[in-house]
């Protein structure tokens, strides 16, 4: 059974679900709901070709106690209504990842984390909280890059659980990038190919402060002074920007200000793109695998890889650092295991468990 409900679950498990079926195996897809507009949601499940979901708990948006409870509950009633699952697959590191494998360890069904021992050491994001928990309640970790499994033998986990089979988005990217490209979803911006800026800004730590979101739009407006800039905004930083009158702002300084867009489309954009700015988990990933220069409004990541063998660039606090993001021609990188055969070692090792 495959728990998702955010937009990068989809994209992370999509191509778990395929390996599996090829292999025969009989499965259920549970959606927690944490993500229910079209575009982050049914839009991207479209791209995907994601299969409809078999349960869907409708647990929407809440401070973090009440989403995580709310999945936790729904979960929990799911797992005892079907006795019969004998594993619960998890990705990533939002709410229902932990409220899922808490609700499967309690009921002692086993759990498989896709994309374990990613670690940020910073306690303060939910999603640190999120994944620490979620490994040490896993009984298959999958990981994704060469630190994760130290991480996870420094915090007392069996090195016999833990299994490297590289990025599950990375198979999704390998397996739409060709498609994307034709899209040229930038040519409807009407932007040159590697000529302008892609930005998405999403953390809490970068948008909830009303002084912070303002000091960005400061510096994304000197950005697009030097060029041309599309954002397409998250619902949470939407409605930051709308408050205290940052989106005017960057809309008279020609910044593009677009809609979330579902995956084809954004993945085009980042395939098009001469620099990203973001502070995104999953787009540090896509940026290095597309070659493309990443800048992540960070102090910290949890994908140290992307730096080492990637295209990512720490900024670090001061969001005046922005004006180091410029533009230029995508450069090949290759990170071990990021190969778009992620998922089918996943599959193997699951059905072979
Ligand atoms: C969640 C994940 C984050 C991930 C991100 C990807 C956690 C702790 N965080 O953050 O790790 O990078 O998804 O997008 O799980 N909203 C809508 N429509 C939606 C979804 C959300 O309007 O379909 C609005 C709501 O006002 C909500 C806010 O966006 O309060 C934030 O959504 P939420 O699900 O709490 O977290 P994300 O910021 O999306």
């Amino acid at each position: 059974m495959h728990a998702v409900g955010a937009r990068p679950n989809f994209v992370k498990m999509a191509p778990v679900i395929d390996a599996l079926r090829d292999r025969g195996a009989k499965q259920m897809v549970v959606h927690t709901g944490q993500h229910y507009d079209a575009a982050m949601s049914a839009d991207m499940l479209e791209d995907l070709a994601f299969p409809a979901p078999d349960r869907f708990l409708r647990v929407g948006s809440g401070t973090h106690g009440e989403q995580t409870g709310r999945i936790l509950i729904g979960f929990e009633q799911v797992l005892l209504e079907l006795p019969q699952v004998s594993l619960v697959v998890v990705g990533g590191d939002v709410n229902g990842t932990l409220a899922c494998a808490l609700a499967a360890a309690k009921l002692g069904v086993p759990v498989a984390h896709v994309e374990a021992g990613l670690r940020s050491r910073d306690w303060a994001m939910p999603e640190e909280i999120n994944r620490v928990l979620t490994d040490r309640l896993s009984a298959l970790l999958f990981t994704h890059s060469p630190e994760a499994e130290p991480n996870l033998i420094g915090e007392g986990i069996e090195a016999g659980r833990i299994h490297a089979v590289g990025n599950t988005m990375i198979d999704s990217l390998a397996r739409f990038a060709p498609r994307a490209e034709r899209l040229a979803a930038w040519e409807g911006f009407g932007l040159d190919r590697h000529g302008y800026v892609l930005v998405t800004l999403h953390r809490p730590s970068n948008v909830d402060d009303s002084g912070r979101l303002s000091a960005i739009g400061e510096a994304l407006c000197r950005l697009a002074e030097r060029h041309p800039v599309v954002f397409p905004v998250h619902p949470r930083t939407r409605a930051r920007l709308q408050q205290g009158g940052v989106g005017d702002r960057l809309a008279a300084a020609g910044v593009m200000l677009t809609a979330p867009l579902p995956y084809l489309g954004f993945l085009s954009l980042e395939a098009g793109a001469g620099a990203i700015l973001t502070d995104s988990g999953g787009v540090q990933e896509e940026a290095s695998a597309l070659g493309v220069p990443c800048f992540t409004l960070r102090t910290t990541t949890e994908r140290p890889v992307t730096i080492d063998l990637g295209t990512n660039h720490l900024l670090g606090d001061d969001p005046a650092t922005i004006r180091q993001v410029t533009t230029a021609p995508p450069r090949p990188c290759a990170i071990p295991l990021w190969d778009g055969h992620a998922a089918e070692r996943i599959a193997d090792v699951i059905v072979a468990a």
